[in-house]
């Protein structure tokens, strides 16, 4: 009896104790990181995978190689290795993830760590004037998961006839949403857990509006307009990456091979026969040549694919020759950049209270229940989808509208974005008692960028043009302004008013001194200086029907020209979609996988898969 208490008095000791040592090391890692991540300088190059000899070891062959362990690439890895007699190999430039990555909250330490490449616009005329150096920040996630290590975790599919349209545009009815609300559902584990979000089942694979006349909805089933609580990508309170979901329950399979740290600089395509034959890529100094017996996939995602395309002689001929790249198939590789334009800086003071926790007590809310501040990304908690007078399609909205709370004002935010001192001085002050602000998202930008080699090194980073609000007719500034209209409008409603809410832009900008203060002019000076690139580049190897037109996969996702070569990532999207990348990234990546099984495998018909964010854990 004396024994069998002292054993529970050692069990719970060993439990407490634990647990209250847990609390600490991770209340450490966070300060620790925090720091950390505010003095980072993110990359300018990737020498870092620079290799002294650039002889090539030959390490033999695959069936299939993946370039990239994204959004996309992480599920068709998953996908194809299900057939056993087919040999993957997965290459990823970028590590494992760790735990930092898994917190939600965290995701802007993220974007200043090693898992971000740390690209940069070009200096920008147009818009992005209020950062330094006028370039926009374009985070894209580097590790095993790619972007999902550090993105915003919002799970959104766009509008269905942003399917429809895109159905349309390849002259293909398989991409219409009928068709690919399959694949969405395929992958998709769906649990509610606000009971008062409104859910539409028939939508999902299981597993503050009104007075303006808009409804509460749930922006992933039918009707789109309207306002909703978001529907994040996590589980259990942590980030639910692609890694996590996709690769780590199939380590097991001895038909995959996921090589991290390995960084692809070169396909090689026979320029007489114009076949894929395989790639070469450097990983921890040396340099190595792999051969694919079926296919190259490429996704690399919307910056990095199409830069390995035109390294590997896929391009514009001038510019390749320009560079001095010998051409293999001339195609529009890079020539158009879509980006959402998000306008920030309008806040607004309140008298709502919001909850101040210490470190320690979200610490051990995140533990215990997988609940708290930090299972969200910032304190986001409202999406809006919109429609301007601009947008002529009906029920198709042009705008999002972004809610998020602000807790403190903190100067990790200015880095975050890298803003120049006196717009981050005018508009974040800490004594404006800023209680939320606004961000407006266009989301069908006329407007064009363009990506280019800087040279011929597989190490340098490209030249990314993304020329927001610069199309000739203005409409995209236009719709901006308007939707700076609906903001004031909304924040004067009486639901606004009973929280007391106040716009607080009380001092001029700098930059827009000229005009008279809130005038129409002033207001696009504003939109020049605060409106970025947020992080959703697509576009860059689009889907088409004519290459002569601009495509540069087919409907298949092969690469015009050229065999045994396929692209699939948010490279390919022909458009930018009424939501956000990564669930249509995911749809992209099981489509893909079903027309590889139907080209190799026709006689075989697949059934059901398992839902893959239920698989149990196995060993990682
Ligand atoms: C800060 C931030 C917040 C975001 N928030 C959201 C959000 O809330 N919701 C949403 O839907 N989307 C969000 N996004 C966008 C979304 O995450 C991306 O659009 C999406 O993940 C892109 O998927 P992908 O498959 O195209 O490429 P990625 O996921 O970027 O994958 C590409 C992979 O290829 C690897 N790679 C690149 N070059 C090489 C090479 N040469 N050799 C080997 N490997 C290489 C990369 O390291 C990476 O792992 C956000 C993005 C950012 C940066
Ligand atoms: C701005 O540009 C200058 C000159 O090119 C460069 O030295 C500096 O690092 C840049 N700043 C940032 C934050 O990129
Ligand atoms: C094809 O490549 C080989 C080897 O790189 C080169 O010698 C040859 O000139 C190329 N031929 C053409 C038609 O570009
Ligand atoms: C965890 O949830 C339980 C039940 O809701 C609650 O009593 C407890 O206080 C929570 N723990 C923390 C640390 O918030
Ligand atoms: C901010 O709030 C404090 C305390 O509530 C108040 O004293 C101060 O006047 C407010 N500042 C502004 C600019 O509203
Ligand atoms: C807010 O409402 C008031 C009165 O209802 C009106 O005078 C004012 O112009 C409105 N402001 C905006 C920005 O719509
Ligand atoms: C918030 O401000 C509004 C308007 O000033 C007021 O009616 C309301 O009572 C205030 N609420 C709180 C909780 O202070
Ligand atoms: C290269 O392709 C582009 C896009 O299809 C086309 O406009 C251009 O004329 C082509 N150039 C050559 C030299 O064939």
């Amino acid at each position: 009896m004396m024994l069998l208490l002292v054993a529970v008095c050692i069990y719970l000791c060993v439990v407490w104790c634990s647990k209250e040592d847990l609390v600490g090391y991770y209340e450490n890692l966070i300060e620790t990181e925090a720091a950390n991540a505010f003095v980072y300088k993110l990359p300018e190059d990737a020498r870092d995978y620079e290799t002294e000899d650039d002889t090539a070891t030959d390490i033999g062959h695959y069936d299939f190689i993946i370039i990239g362990a994204g959004s996309t690439g992480s599920v068709i890895a998953n996908r194809l290795s299900e057939i056993q007699t087919w040999r993957i190999l997965l290459l990823e430039a970028g590590q494992y993830s760790n735990i930092i990555n898994e917190i939600p909250s965290l995701y802007t330490l993220g974007v200043y760590s090693k898992y971000n490449w740390g690209f940069k616009s070009v200096p920008q005329k147009t818009a992005c004037l209020g950062i330094i150096n006028e370039s926009c920040i374009i985070p894209r996630g580097k590790g095993v998961g790619g972007t999902t290590l550090i993105n915003g975790l919002t799970y959104s599919r766009g509008h269905p006839e942003d399917y429809n349209k895109w159905a349309e545009f390849t002259n293909d009815p398989s991409w219409s949403y009928n068709n690919v609300l399959q694949y969405f559902k395929k992958s998709e584990d769906f649990h509610q857990t606000d009971p008062g979000a409104p859910v539409d089942w028939k939508y999902h694979g299981t597993g503050a509006n009104k007075e303006q006349g808009y409804a509460l909805t749930d922006y992933n089933a039918r009707l789109h307009a309207g306002a909703s609580i978001v529907q994040y990508n996590t589980k259990n309170g942590k980030r639910h990456d692609q890694a996590t979901a996709f690769l780590k329950p199939v380590m097991d399979r001895t038909n995959l091979v996921i090589s991290s740290e390995s960084y692809v600089t070169k396909i090689h395509i026979n320029n007489v026969t114009k076949e894929a034959e395989g790639c070469t890529f450097t990983r921890h100094g040396r340099t190595y040549f792999v051969a694919a017996n079926k296919e190259v996939i490429l996704s690399a995602g919307a910056i990095s694919s199409p830069q390995i395309l035109m390294l590997s002689g896929i391009g514009l001929k001038g510019h390749l020759e320009e560079v001095g790249i010998p051409v293999i198939q001339n195609l529009s590789v890079g020539v158009s950049l879509r980006e959402h334009a998000g306008t920030f800086g309008l806040q607004f003071a309140s008298n709502m209270s919001i909850t101040k926790q210490s470190l320690n007590e979200k610490v051990r809310e995140y533990l215990e229940n997988g609940t708290g501040a930090l299972t969200s990304n910032t304190q986001s908690h409202v999406l809006g989808w919109y429609q301007s007078s601009l947008e002529k399609v009906p029920d198709y909205p042009d705008l999002e509208m972004v809610t998020d709370l602000v807790v403190s004002v903190s100067q990790m935010g200015k880095k975050f974005l890298g803003w120049k001192d006196d717009i981050w001085d005018t508009l974040w002050s800490d004594k404006k008692n800023i209680s939320f602000y606004f961000t407006i998202v266009l989301l069908h930008a006329k407007s064009v960028g363009n990506i280019k080699l800087k040279s011929k090194c597989p190490f340098e980073y490209p030249l990314i043009d993304y020329n927001l609000l610069s199309d000739p007719d203005n409409r995209d500034i236009d719709s901006l302004y308007e939707g700076i209209q609906m903001v004031l409008k909304l924040a004067n409603t009486t639901a606004f008013k009973k929280i007391g809410a106040e716009f607080v832009h009380t001092q001029i900008l700098p930059a827009c001194k000229e005009f008279q203060y809130l005038s129409k002019d002033y207001w696009y000076c504003f939109l020049r200086q605060t409106t970025l690139a947020v992080f959703h580049p697509v576009g860059t190897c689009p889907v088409g029907k004519d290459p002569m037109e601009g495509a540069v996969v087919d409907s298949n996702f092969k690469v015009f020209g050229v065999r045994k070569l396929r692209v699939a990532d948010s490279s390919i999207f022909p458009f930018t979609l009424s939501g956000h990348p990564h669930a249509p990234c995911t749809m992209i990546g099981e489509k893909i996988s079903d027309v590889i099984k139907a080209d190799y495998l026709p006689n075989v018909v697949f059934g059901e898969e398992e839902k893959v964010f239920v698989l149990k854990k196995t060993r990682f």
